[in-house]
């Protein structure tokens, strides 16, 4: 029982100084152990964002989860953002940092129509670099971002404010 952010927030655990001191990692395992809760946040999603969205864009690897089933809850194509190296052909790649880090993601250059409406998913937004990123990605192929959406944004860094020029939806928000 209780809200979908209500039983997220429940679910979390906190581990101080994961993965790099610190840092208090908020870890999602028990979210998708428990049994049809994120299948009913998909479906909320693409019920939410009927109509205004043409495809799912979801970004390795904790957001293959939420993305996948929100793609397959919609009827609607899924498009991988991937860590370098992992896509074959010609991509697009745009370089980032992380809260404990810098990494790159990439996209393959054919992997969204032109003009295609797109919901960048992920599992957490914390700094910001990483959705920042695949929506960066997703313009480069000319496709246009309809909205970002996250299970859990972590409001104290400051996420938020730097994908600004974004519609961004979280699912649960915690400090
Ligand atoms: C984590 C998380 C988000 C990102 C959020 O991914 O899954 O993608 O960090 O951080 P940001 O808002 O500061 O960019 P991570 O890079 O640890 O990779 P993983 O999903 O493969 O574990
Ligand atoms: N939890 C899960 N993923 C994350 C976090 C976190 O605290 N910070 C950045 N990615």
């Amino acid at each position: 029982c209780g809200t979908p952010a209500e039983r997220i927030a429940g679910l979390l655990e906190d581990f101080p100084d994961h993965p790099a001191p610190g840092v208090v990692f908020r870890d999602l395992s028990r979210v998708y152990a428990e049994p049809g809760l994120l299948a009913g946040l998909a479906a909320q999603v693409a019920a939410d964002f009927r109509g205004a969205f043409d495809r799912v864009l979801a970004v390795e690897s904790r957001g293959f989860l939420l993305g996948a089933a929100v793609a397959a809850s919609a009827g609607l194509p899924l498009t991988l953002v991937r860590k370098p190296g992992k896509l074959p052909g010609t991509v697009h790649c745009a370089a980032y940092a992380l809260e404990y880090g810098e990494d790159r993601l990439e996209i393959r250059t054919d992997a969204v129509a032109p003009g295609d409406r797109v919901l960048c998913i992920d599992d957490v937004l914390a700094t910001g670099g990483t959705l920042g990123a695949a929506a960066e990605l997703a313009e480069a192929c000319g496709a246009k971002v309809a909205a970002l959406v996250v299970l859990v944004e972590l409001t104290g860094l400051g996420g938020r404010a730097s994908l600004a020029r974004y519609p961004l939806t979280a699912l649960c928000e915690v400090p």
